[in-house]
């Protein structure tokens, strides 16, 4: 379909394919605009109306190649009947989990459905022509992370909660079938490329990397890649991307902030995407341009998606996002 599709695909350098993670957020007052007269997150990402406007919202400002859809990971426990809610200045709290996870494929289905109708609006959109869509999900073990333990794990993490073997293998390959669902709708609503997110996949001990992140993430690239739509790994704060690369075989990787640029291009010979800290955008235009040229030197033979090592943040101004994409598309 667009750009970042063919980059993949076919391995084109040089492309100056552009998108951001959390491209549509906090950061644009039009966005701030809809959440302040909309206090409840998950009925926001809901509303398939504002959801689908909030996702082309960054559309009408910037020469982006892809729409993210406006959703969360966490919908996912949500519609596996976890009770999920987000606190201002705070972040998620997950209420508590019925370990059987009895739910059947169409209530899932059905309490998604809005998401489902959201993809299919920003495809028809006229600002989305020609540009990919990009679908997601949390991968297991993200999830997994978040179902357990209840909150961030940044605030605390209750490593008592994982030693249950018998309860975390259910759960992962219960989410892993959920989330098979959950992104065959979103591409048969019109996603052209899936991205795998695995926030916490620096948390795992090496030992039960296996376990966690390779095997179920490794099930959920084929199932996506049989479905004929490139998956793109972000396993943010993962030590060694190469053999996460070799054990999950995506089709591009996204790299986090602290990961050095020059060992990827050295290691990895699938497309990558990202990598620059997000905190550069705090600072100026200057060391803005001179951050992004080195990426884009280091991949200048190398597919490569321009993007970020981690999420667009909140205190971002949208001036300097604008300098950083003229950057990227004069480069
Ligand atoms: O990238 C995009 O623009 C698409 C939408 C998107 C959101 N969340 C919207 C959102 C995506 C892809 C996500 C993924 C997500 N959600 C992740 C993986 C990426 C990452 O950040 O590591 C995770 C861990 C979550 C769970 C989540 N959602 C947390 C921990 C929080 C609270 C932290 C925060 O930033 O406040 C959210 C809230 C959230 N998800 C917001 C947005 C725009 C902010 C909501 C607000 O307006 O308050």
């Amino acid at each position: 379909m667009g750009l970042i599709k063919d980059c993949i695909k076919k391995g084109i350098t040089k492309s100056n394919a552009v998108w951001f993670m959390r491209q549509a957020g906090r950061y644009l007052p039009e966005f701030r605009k809809i959440r302040s007269k909309n206090k409840d997150f998950i009925k926001l990402c809901l509303n398939e109306k504002l959801s689908a406007e909030i996702t082309l919202q960054p559309l009408r400002r910037y020469k982006l190649d892809a729409s993210i859809i406006f959703s969360d990971i966490l919908l996912v426990p949500m519609a596996l009947g976890q009770d999920v809610r987000f606190k201002k200045d705070y972040g998620p709290i997950l209420g508590d989990l019925d370990k059987e996870i009895n739910v059947k494929k169409n209530d899932f289905l059905e309490k998604l459905k809005p998401v489902y109708k959201s993809i299919k609006k920003v495809r028809q959109s006229k600002l989305s022509t020609k540009k990919d869509l990009i679908g997601f999900v949390g991968a297991p073990w993200t999830l997994l992370v978040y179902m357990l333990n209840k909150k961030s794990p940044k605030r605390k993490i209750n490593s008592k909660d994982f030693n249950d073997n018998k309860l975390t293998s259910i759960l992962v390959a219960n989410l892993e079938k959920f989330l098979k669902i959950h992104i065959e709708q979103q591409i048969k609503n019109g996603a052209t490329v899936i991205q795998i997110f695995d926030s916490w996949a620096g948390l795992v001990r090496p030992c039960e990397l296996e376990k966690y992140v390779y095997n179920p993430t490794l099930n959920i690239v084929r199932f996506v890649k049989k479905l004929n739509v490139p998956v793109i790994c972000f396993p943010k704060g993962i030590k060694n991307y190469k053999i996460y690369c070799q054990k999950v075989k995506p089709d591009a990787i996204s790299i986090d902030y602290r990961t050095n640029p020059k060992d990827i291009v050295r290691d990895i010979k699938i497309p990558v995407q990202g990598g620059m800290d997000p905190k550069i955008l705090l600072t100026d235009k200057e060391t803005v341009q001179k951050e992004a040229k080195k990426y884009l030197d280091i991949f200048k033979d190398h597919p490569y998606i321009f993007n970020l090592g981690h999420g667009i943040l909140p205190k971002t101004d949208p001036k300097i996002l604008d300098y950083l994409i003229k950057t990227v598309k004069n480069y």
